[in-house]
Order: structure tokens, then C-alpha cells, then sequence
């Protein structure tokens, strides 16, 4: 078959180069957005009387009717037409004729491309904002049950100080609550239209960019034709997006994986998210959130890729940039289920009320407590926490729990223990003291679960 640049050539291109040149094979993705833009610009043509109405027609049709045929899985991409935009052109001259080959006029594939991923990206990140929010109200339902449950909070992966299962959970809903912020910023940012920019320096045609870029949703057409082909920094901004939403869930992943692990034992898998060994019967190993951690990589590389591919490249196209594509499908792809596979995790996972209370005898949960104890009866701070420490240490020494410290134990070390100290370093009444703003108390959860749904509703409309 022609390529549609042939009427220069004499020789055929090897084999080789074409296999090596193709982008077809992952661009043929971008079929419905090369269609959309076609659509917008045939119109355009017409109602500036570049093409006659007639033939505008025609050539919608013929793009509408093409568009089925893919849907239905009927056309088949070629690869020697190297990519979306000569396949389908060149199906469209095949069926509709000679209004066909004016569909590429005052047009290039350089905005064709940016144009087509452009629109891309918009849709993708538009998706990955759904499927966040339903994982924002997953982490938000799973807070509520857990808000009463009071585990080890931890720094160093050391037990720390007892805190609330649900604040725990709803650090997560603020990460992500961060997450569809950037994406909104991002979508701000790439709403405008590279298309009439032609190969690099606009067109002589009397073109209406003002009118593709209204009809295809964008605020503005991009002021300079060479920026508007070879600007990519839309695509990174949905690769650095994508990292960043990946980091947050390969946190919560290994958080999942530690908890789940037999020597804490603090949380239940759903079986069906989880799998189990060909060798060890006992097994059923949290696949899905290593996989989460793991996929993390992915989008870190694709982020790092497409910083590489655009670094030092010089105005306007250049080949090279059909390079951009695989790692951001790659990226939209791995984050998107990963969050949807994530949410399916919260959903499931069930905590062991009984481990979480086992788990706060161990590691002198509220020795802060005992110090601020002091600290409240006049001590200074430094005296209490050295005092505080010494206690520490005798209950090393003695084999023994803070729970297990009676009335003259405190008093040994200090007169300033009364009575009331043995409820003071009750793991509920630690977390329900720390009332300060964003603190853990359980009051200050139940507030915080209120807000953030009021939070999650704004940005679901
Ligand atoms: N397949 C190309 C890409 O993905 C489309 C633009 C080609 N433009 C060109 N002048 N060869 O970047």
C-alpha cells in the first residue's frame, strides 16, 4: 500500500526500518481521539470555507462510520502506514474518495499527535480522579468502623504512641485528597489546543483555531505554534501525577504487608485478594499490595523516561518524541488499577481487635504519658522525662508492662503520682487527651470522618 508521503520517494523503505519506525502498534490506542479531532477540524474547514459543506460531510461520515468498524474490532491497523493518523486517513480516502485527501489541509500529524494525546491524557486523568475518589470513600468507611479500634502508632517502625485505627486510615485520605487537587491542577494546565498549529509555523489557510479548541473543550488555542507541537509537559505532568498517587499506595501497601505479616498478625485478607504458594500449603501472601509496591517503580521510571526523551531536544518536532507514548499508557494503566485494586483491599481487610489490645501491653505504649503526667503536675519536662525513663528501664529490669505498675511502684519514683495516673496511661484515655487540631483523639476522628466526606462530596461534583 502508498504511504501517504510516498510522491517523494523512489525506493521502498526496508523492512526493518519500517518494523523499527511503526507506532501504530501502541498508538492505534489514540483511534477515538484522532477520530474526535478529525471530526472538529473537517467542521472547522467548512465553516471557513476551506472545504465546501459537502465534503465536510463526507468526510464525517466517513470517519463515523470507520469508528464503528473499530469498535467493533472489524479494522485492521497496518503497520506499514506507521501510525493512528495514516491508517485511519488513509481508510478514509479508500472509502469516501476525493473529499477524503482534503481532510489534511492547514493540518499536520505534528499537531495531529500532540492534539490526539493530549486529549488522551484529559480523559485518563479525568478516569483516574473517578476511581480515586470511590478509593477516598473506602479509606473514609473503613475509618469510621476502626475509629474506636486503638492500635500502635509507630516512628522507626518502633511502637510510638497508641493512636486511633481510623486517624491512621485518614492519613491516607489526605494524601489522596492531594492527589485529585494536582490532577485538577494538571487538567488546568493542559486544556489547550495544539491543533491548527500545522507542522510547526500555523498555515496560510484562513483557519478558526479559536473554534476547534471551543469545540474539542479547551479554554484556549496554545498561543505559539512551535511550542504547541512539541510541548509534552501535559504528559508529564500526568507521569509525575501518577508517581506521586503510586507512592501514596505503595505506602498504605506495606503498611498492609507489615500488619498482615505472622509476626504482627494484626489484620485478616479477603481470600479472593490474596494467593497462596505452589510449595507452602499454609501460605496466602498479600500479592496485591506487593504488587502495588512494586508496580511504584514503573511509573517512577516512565516519569524519568519521558524527562529523557524531552531533555535537550530542539524546537519543534522531532522523531524522537514518538517515544512519549508507551510510558505514559504505562503509567495511566498501572495507576489506575492499582487504585482500583487498592480500594478492593480496604474494603476487605479486617483488623483483629484483640491483636491490636495484645499489642499495646508490649513496647511501653504510653510512656510519653507518664512524662506528661509530670509535666501537667508542674515538672518540668526534661526531670519528667528523665524520671520517666528510669521507670522505663526498671520495668525492663523487672520483666514487666506499664498496665502491671501499682500505686507504690509510681510512688517510688516520684510523689507527684496520684492516684489518677493509673487511668492517665490507659492507651484509650492517651489518645482521646490528644485533642490538639489534627491530633488523634476520637472525638477529633469523628469530626475529621464528617469533613472529609463534606470534603469528598465537593469534589465529586
Ligand atoms: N507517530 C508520530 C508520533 O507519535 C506522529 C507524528 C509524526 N510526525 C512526523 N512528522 N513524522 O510522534
Amino acid at each position: 500500500m502508498d504511504k501517504p508521503w510516498s510522491g517523494r520517494f523512489k525506493g521502498e523503505t526496508d523492512a526493518l526500518v519500517e518494523a523499527f519506525t511503526e507506532s501504530v502498534s501502541f498508538d492505534k490506542r489514540l483511534w477515538h481521539e484522532d477520530i474526535e479531532g478529525s471530526i472538529a477540524h473537517a467542521m472547522m474547514l467548512a465553516s471557513c470555507g476551506i472545504i465546501s459543506e459537502e465534503e465536510a460531510g463526507i468526510i464525517i461520515n466517513g470517519l463515523r462510520e470507520i469508528a464503528f468498524d473499530i469498535e467493533d474490532g472489524k479494522f485492521t491497523f497496518d503497520p506499514k502506514l506507521e501510525d493512528v493518523h495514516m491508517n485511519i486517513e488513509t481508510e478514509l480516502v479508500k472509502r469516501v474518495g476525493e473529499a477524503g485527501k482534503k481532510l489534511h489541509t492547514a493540518r499536520s500529524r505534528n499537531d495531529q499527535i500532540a492534539l490526539d494525546l493530549r486529549l488522551h491524557v484529559r480523559k485518563s486523568l479525568k478516569e483516574i480522579r473517578t476511581v480515586l475518589t470511590d478509593y477516598m470513600s473506602a479509606i473514609i468507611e473503613k475509618a469510621s468502623q476502626l475509629t474506636d479500634t486503638i492500635i500502635p502508632g509507630m516512628t522507626h517502625l518502633q511502637f510510638a504512641q497508641p493512636i486511633s485505627f481510623g486517624h491512621h486510615l485518614l492519613a491516607y485520605f489526605e494524601m489522596a485528597a492531594r492527589d485529585v487537587a494536582r490532577i485538577d491542577d494538571s487538567l488546568k494546565h493542559m486544556n489547550v489546543s495544539p491543533l491548527g498549529a500545522a507542522a510547526l509555523a500555523g498555515t496560510p489557510h484562513p483557519i478558526d483555531r479559536f473554534q476547534t479548541a471551543a469545540k474539542l473543550g479547551f479554554d484556549w488555542p496554545a498561543r505559539n505554534s512551535m511550542d504547541a507541537v512539541s510541548d509534552r509537559d501535559f504528559a508529564l505532568d500526568a507521569a509525575y501525577v501518577c508517581s506521586l498517587i503510586m507512592m501514596h499506595l505503595s505506602r498504605l501497601a506495606e503498611e498492609i504487608i507489615i500488619w498482615n505479616s505472622q509476626t504482627y498478625g494484626l489484620v485478616e485478607l479477603p481470600d479472593s485478594y490474596t494467593t497462596g504458594s505452589s510449595i507452602m500449603p499454609q501460605k496466602k501472601n498479600p500479592d496485591v499490595a506487593e504488587l502495588v509496591r512494586g508496580k511504584t517503580g514503573r511509573t517512577y521510571g516512565n516519569l524519568i523516561s519521558l524527562l529523557t526523551l524531552m531533555k535537550g531536544l530542539p524546537l519543534a518536532y522531532n522523531k524522537d518524541m514518538q517515544e512519549d507514548k508507551p510510558p505514559v499508557f504505562d503509567s495511566i494503566d498501572t495507576t489506575m488499577s492499582s487504585i482500583v485494586l487498592m480500594t478492593g483491599l480496604i474494603k476487605g481487610v479486617e483488623v483483629k481487635k484483640e491483636v491490636a489490645e495484645a499489642a499495646l501491653e508490649k513496647g511501653f505504649i504510653t510512656a510519653t504519658d507518664i512524662a506528661d503526667y509530670l509535666a501537667s503536675k508542674g515538672m518540668p519536662f526534661r526531670d519528667a522525662h528523665n524520671i520517666t525513663g528510669r521507670i522505663i528501664s526498671w520495668l525492663i529490669g523487672t520483666g514487666r508492662t506499664i498496665a502491671e505498675m501499682g500505686m507504690e511502684d509510681y510512688r517510688s519514683f516520684s510523689d507527684m503520682f496520684g492516684n489518677d495516673v493509673l487511668e492517665y496511661v490507659k492507651p484509650s484515655s492517651s489518645v482521646d487527651r490528644r485533642k490538639s487540631f489534627g491530633g488523634t483523639a476520637r472525638k477529633n476522628v469523628r469530626d475529621s470522618i464528617k469533613k472529609a466526606k463534606r470534603l469528598l462530596e465537593k469534589m465529586k461534583n
